[in-house]
Formats: C-alpha cells, sequence, structure tokens
C-alpha cells in the first residue's frame, strides 16, 4: 500500500510573551543564567486560553493547510498532559468547534513525546485501512501545572499548540519508518500529580500533612540532571536506530526536529550522533519547552519557511516524561 504521510501543518501560540527578566523579576534567577544552561530566552504564556482553545487553533490551521474540510476527518488525536477536564477529551471538543461530525476522538498522554505517539497511532490506523484522514494535535497549557517557585522547572516551559493531518499520502511529508519506546521504570523521573485517593473508605487521618495533601494541586516535579542524560541518550539511540532501519546513513538527512527542551541536550546529542548541529531545527529560544506541542510547532515552522526541498529527508524524535521517547523517518515529495 501507500505510504502513510502529513498533507499539512499548522500552529498556536498564545500571545503574552514572558522573557527571562520577567522571571527574574519574581524568582531567584537571571536572563545570563537562563540561556547560557537552556538556550531559552522567552516563552508564551496563555493569559485566557484553555488547552482545548490552543488546540483548536492550531487543528484549524492544519485543516485549512491541507485542503481537506472537517467533514473528511475520521480521527482526531490529542496528545495533552494539560487537558482542560478529566472528561471529555480535549479532542472531543476540538471536534466539536471544528464540527468534525464524522471523526471519532481521544486524548492520548505521551508527556513530551506526545505529537510523535500521535503521529504514530494515526499512521497505524490509516495503514489498517481503519481511517483515511486523521487530526492529529499536541497542545499544551503547562503554565498552569508548573510549580512557580521552583526555579529550576518553571523556567523551561511553556504554553502553545501544534497539528498535522495525516493521510494516505500525495504530496507532503511520508512516513518511511517509525519507533516508539517506554521504560516505565523511569517513571518518577519527571511527574505532575494528579488528586489522591479519595473515597469513604479511606482512611481519614487528621493530621495537617494528610489536609495538605488532599488539597494538593498538580505540578510538575523533575529531576534534571537524570532527565538530562536520558534525553541526550534516547534522542542518539533513536536516530542511530532510525536510520539502521531505513538503510540509511546521515548523509541521508536533511533535518533533524528534535523535542524543544534545552539547547544543551539538543548540542550533546548532535555531539554523540555525530551529526552536525545546524541539521537540528531549534526554535527554543523563543517558546520554552511546549511538551506534546514542541515537534508539531517545529514542524509546522520549518514547512512555512519553505526550505524543504523535494527528497529532503526528516527525523521526528522526542523524549518525555514517563518515561517516552519515539521517532518518525519522513520523506518530502
Ligand atoms: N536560575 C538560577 N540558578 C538556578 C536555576 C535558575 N533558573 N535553576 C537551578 N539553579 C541553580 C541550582 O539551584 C544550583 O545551585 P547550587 O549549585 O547552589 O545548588 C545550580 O543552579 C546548578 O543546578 P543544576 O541542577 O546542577 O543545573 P544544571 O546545569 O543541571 O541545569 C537544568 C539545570 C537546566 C534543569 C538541566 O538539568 C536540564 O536542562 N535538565 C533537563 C531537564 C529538561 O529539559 N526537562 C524538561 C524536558 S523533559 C521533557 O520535556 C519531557
Amino acid at each position: 500500500m501507500s505510504h502513510v504521510g502529513i498533507i499539512g501543518t499548522g500552529s498556536y501560540l498564545p500571545e503574552h510573551i514572558m522573557t527571562n527578566d520577567d522571571l527574574s523579576n519574581f524568582l531567584d534567577t537571571s536572563d545570563e543564567w537562563i540561556r547560557t544552561r537552556t538556550g531559552i530566552r522567552e516563552r508564551r504564556i496563555s493569559t485566557d486560553m484553555t488547552t482545548s482553545d490552543l488546540a483548536y487553533e492550531a487543528g484549524v490551521r492544519a485543516l485549512e493547510n491541507s485542503g481537506l474540510k472537517s467533514e473528511d476527518i475520521d480521527l482526531i488525536i490529542c496528545a495533552t498532559i494539560t487537558p482542560d477536564y478529566f472528561m471529555p477529551s480535549c479532542a472531543c471538543i476540538v471536534q466539536d468547534r471544528l464540527g468534525a461530525i464524522n471523526a471519532a476522538a481521544f486524548d492520548l498522554v505521551a508527556a513530551c513525546t506526545g505529537m510523535i505517539y500521535g503521529m504514530v497511532t494515526a499512521e497505524q490506523f490509516i495503514k489498517s485501512g481503519m481511517y483515511e484522514n486523521v487530526l492529529v494535535i499536541g497542545s499544551e497549557t503547562l503554565s498552569k501545572v508548573l510549580d512557580w517557585e521552583d526555579r529550576s522547572s518553571c523556567v523551561l516551559f511553556g504554553d502553545g499548540a501544534g497539528a498535522v493531518v495525516m493521510s494516505k499520502s500525495r504530496d507532503g511529508g511520508k512516513i518511511l519508518t517509525s519507533k516508539l519506546e517506554s521504560d516505565g521504570s523511569k517513571y518518577n523521573l519527571l511527574t505532575c500529580s494528579a488528586i489522591p485517593l479519595q473515597n469513604p473508605y479511606v482512611n481519614i487521618d487528621n493530621s495537617k500533612e494528610a489536609k495538605i495533601e488532599m488539597l494538593r494541586q498538580p505540578k510538575i516535579k523533575m529531576f534534571g540532571q537524570e532527565v538530562f542524560k536520558y534525553a541526550v541518550r534516547t534522542i542518539t539511540d533513536n536516530i542511530n536506530y532510525i536510520l539502521n532501519k531505513a538503510k540509511l546513513t546521515k548523509e541521508d538527512i536533511t533535518y533533524i526536529i528534535p523535542h524543544q527542551a534545552n539547547q544543551r541536550i539538543i548540542e550533546q546529542a548532535s555531539k554523540s550522533c555525530k551529526i552536525p548541529i545546524d541539521k537540528f531545527f531549534m526554535n527554543l529560544d523563543r517558546y520554552g519547552n511546549t511538551s506534546a506541542a514542541s515537534v508539531g510547532i517545529a514542524l509546522d515552522e520549518l514547512l512555512s519557511s519553505g526550505q524543504l526541498k523535494r527528497k529532503d529527508r526528516i527525523i521526528l524524535v522526542g523524549f518525555g516524561g514517563g518515561m517516552t521517547s519515539g521517532s518518525i523517518l519522513l520523506e518530502w515529495s
């Protein structure tokens, strides 16, 4: 059968820009520290839009770009760790707003690897013949789950959404090969808690600590240095694996779009794969780490820049909480 490919992309970033200097107004940090340790200069923070609002805006743009109508979409997958509700899914809210009346819709959690997990899932549905056209969206309002007193984590993240429409490939980027991986033994390296167990059978402990625990808000916690090492290793392993599987060499690759977490992670990965840093697309200086949205936003920006030529090959590679990782090899036609 023909390849599965990307026939449209879109992205949306909230308007409000938060600079490193803005952060240093209320945190013991500095523009110099954040820039040199991460490469991030500023990020977008949503002041009034929810995750589904951002997802909708990115989805509309991807749909317009694909030339399809909302009724043509058979499935909507939304990757997010910051949904508006536990129920309904972000994907169902987007379905309603798009008027995608013929679509099934669900959310998927793979943290910062979410866009890649979503795209590989879509690829399988299209390959199997179950669906023809799938809208995959990565959308996050991470700003609502950041600990704004923890300078080692809150400076890293931002809000945004990226989207792709996938279909049996005509023009656009066709998927040559892909890979997904998880390592649950490292689940505690990067966490964002949900609500604790509470029902009539749970022992009520009236201690102050227990009450604080009951009121606990979800917040991102991270073991930064461990995540750093995991990230460098998995980017390297994924790139090597996917090149091997496709029987290609690194010279055959035009661009690599890594999850936009930290410039130093990407520089280390570039050294360890022995692939020049200028092949790695980066926009994290402007948006920080937008988790599930980052790869979709970066792909949309690369395509809009008009830099891609026919037969260019791109690797998308991500890593994130879970821990999860994954990669996709695309060829442009
Ligand atoms: N401003 C100023 N000082 C800071 C800040 C800050 N924002 N954050 C930490 N520091 C201090 C620390 O308190 C520490 O001070 P101390 O020596 O007095 O104790 C010092 O800087 C060094 O701290 P380290 O944690 O050793 O700094 P490191 O060089 O490892 O950088 C960072 C920290 C940027 C978090 C790094 O570990 C990292 O990038 N890790 C990867 C994490 C990441 O990218 N996570 C998100 C991606 S994961 C995902 O997307 C799923």
